[in-house]
């Protein structure tokens, strides 16, 4: 496999990179590499909306249909549909699970089903889109597990170890694709003058010293003591790290990505704010996993508190989970602090 050096000042498409990624596997049909081009489509017909975002309501004010003669659809509405049609007749996949819909998505009768399974979030962080704050889109795939008829649940609680690929779309000052598929983690950024999602950041690594810890700090108060000693002995300079900056944008996609580039590490422990959400807000197959096969491509770690992000078993598709993830040194502290103050606890 070509290092980042070989690609810097190539100018590269991502489908041309999703091809040469697929030659490394004599093997491979391109059903997976079709899979990720259909992908980079979505991203790019939802970014075409979330650049006027603003607008929809003043273009869209007039009743139901804007100036286009569009109806007007939440963002977030829109993205479910656009990565649903856009997958839905393709024969790649036997079902797909989103954020937006409770129960698995069935591949309708009336297509084929293959071998794929797409679980997503199609718009995170939707409620920073009126403030023009960056949001985003996450995606996992998975090979289908059971073996006759149509995909069903089983398919879909798998756990992230098994992903084959996973992704985000960030739709920022500028929009972009980033993913893997076991081979390192690999960044476009969309030319919008050509539509063309082009290679930026090449075989993206954590950087050794981190920078940043992003939490909602709003919720100290109803932390447990683990959570409270880990936040102190990431501000304070240690042997291991400098005291770290507080960074938090409220978008988990765009936090993750600066965290990527810069070292650092994002939380969202349990707290016992909202008796709903005792376990964390963020959601374990379509949120947590995906990012967690990223961080591990790019040389970090995810964990609940107390495991691998990637080896826990979904019992449900909605389910909620604690998340730690970016710096391995910083999330194995993590580990550390919370198993400590159980031991405590317990004693
Ligand atoms: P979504 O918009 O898909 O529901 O996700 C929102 C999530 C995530 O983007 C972010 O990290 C988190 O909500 C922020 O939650 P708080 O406002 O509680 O910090
Ligand atoms: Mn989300
Ligand atoms: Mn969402």
């Amino acid at each position: 496999m070509t290092d980042a050096q070989s690609y810097m000042g190539k100018l590269i498409t991502i489908d041309r990179y999703i091809l040469e990624q697929q030659q490394s596997h004599p093997e491979a049909t391109g059903t997976l590499t079709n899979l990720l081009y259909d992908l980079a489509l979505a991203a790019k017909i939802i970014a075409s909306k979330t650049t006027r975002a603003g607008l929809a309501e003043i273009l869209g004010s007039a009743g139901e249909e804007n100036v286009q003669g569009e109806e007007v659809q939440k963002l977030d509405a829109f993205a479910q549909r656009t990565i649903f049609r856009l997958n839905d007749h393709t024969g790649r996949l036997a079902v797909m699970a989103s954020e937006e819909v409770e129960d698995v998505i069935p591949i309708p009768e009336r297509f084929s089903v293959g071998p794929y399974v797409l679980v997503f979030d199609p718009l995170d962080g939707s409620s920073n889109i009126d403030m023009n704050v960056s949001i985003g889109t996450v995606f996992g795939i998975y090979r289908r597990k059971t073996t006759t008829g149509r995909g069903a649940l089983e398919d879909v609680l798998q756990p992230g170890r098994a992903l084959v690929a996973a992704g985000y779309i960030l739709y920022g000052a500028s929009t972009m694709m980033v993913y893997s598929t076991g081979q390192g983690v690999h960044g476009f950024t969309l030319d919008p003058a050509i539509g063309e999602f082009l290679l930026s950041h090449p075989h993206l690594m954590l950087p050794a010293k981190p920078k940043y810890y992003s939490v909602n700090q709003g919720y100290q108060p109803y932390w447990a003591p683990g959570v409270q000693a880990y936040t102190a002995w990431l501000q304070h300079d240690t042997p291991e790290k400098p005291g770290l900056s507080l960074r938090y944008i409220g978008s988990l996609v765009a936090d993750f990505h600066r965290n990527l580039l810069a070292g650092g590490v994002f939380y969202y422990p349990a707290d016992h704010k909202d008796p709903q959400k005792p376990g964390g807000k963020l959601r374990l197959v379509y949120e947590a996993n995906p990012l967690a096969f990223l961080i591990e491509q790019a040389g970090g770690y995810a964990s609940d508190g107390a495991r691998a992000i990637l080896d826990i078993q979904p019992e449900q598709l909605h389910q909620r989970v604690p998340l730690f993830i970016g710096n391995r040194i910083l999330v194995e502290q993590a580990e550390m602090l919370l198993h400590q103050q159980d031991a405590t606890v317990a004693a």
